[in-house]
């Protein structure tokens, strides 16, 4: 059973979910940049748990020599310059609606011109099916209604190119929740799901590839 903050959590982020799909990516963005007011708020940087949940997720990739790679929901950057040292050779994009947090994420991974920073809100961002790897993690509980999940789920398939592979990593239980709607899209197959429980924050990693058009 949810706890109470995670009650109010939900309520709070549904509430937000009833405006437009516009609307919505506005308030996130300015609520976002609040909660950004101090840097890494949620310790990816710092927290053991946050570094062990970074590296399973590495270790879960099908092995490839992915070229083009997108985060959304990059925050300051701290997955995205894991992701750009484990692929020197990948262009990277982190995607965020968050301008602040987005700064933050520019100066901690330079990138020489192969990393990039963008704002955008995952329902509205086209990727346009050009990425061999993409990834959204504790990002879609933010989303709030059904209709809003189903949306962000098409739009996070469209961002894969033949033979992508999408992850999505979120806590556990309500992972199983948030991924039903990446395992609805025709555009994916589910490769692989991976249930961490040696924590007391359990989480979900799931790997999705792109099914030939
Ligand atoms: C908890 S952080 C996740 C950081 C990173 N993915 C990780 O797991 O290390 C969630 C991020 O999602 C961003 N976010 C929330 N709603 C979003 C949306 N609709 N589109 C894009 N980013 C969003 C927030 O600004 C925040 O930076």
């Amino acid at each position: 059973m949810a706890s109470f903050p995670e009650v109010m959590h939900r309520t709070f982020f549904r509430t937000l979910s009833l405006l437009p799909p516009e609307g919505q990516g506005l308030v996130l963005g300015r609520y976002f940049d609040w909660w950004h007011r101090a840097p890494d708020p949620w310790r990816l940087a710092t927290d053991d748990y946050e570094r062990e949940k970074h590296r399973a997720t590495l270790a879960c990739l099908p092995l490839r020599p992915y070229r083009r790679i997108i985060e959304v929901g990059c925050s300051e950057g701290v997955f995205t310059g894991a992701l750009a040292a484990a692929y020197p050779e990948a262009e990277i994009v982190g995607v965020d609606v968050s301008e602040r947090a987005l700064a933050r994420a520019r100066e901690r991974v330079p990138g020489g011109g192969r990393v990039r920073f963008v704002r955008g809100d995952i329902l509205r961002h086209r990727g346009g099916r050009s990425f061999d790897l993409a990834f959204c993690a504790e990002t879609l509980y933010y989303l709030g209604r059904h209709d809003r999940l189903r949306l962000a789920s098409v739009r996070l398939g469209q961002l894969l190119g033949p033979g992508g592979v999408l992850v999505a990593v979120h806590p556990w239980p309500e992972a199983a929740r948030l991924h039903r709607y990446l395992d609805a899209q025709r555009a994916l197959d589910r490769l692989d799901e991976r249930v961490c429980t040696a924590s007391p924050r359990p989480f979900a990693i799931s790997v999705y590839g792109a099914r030939p058009a």
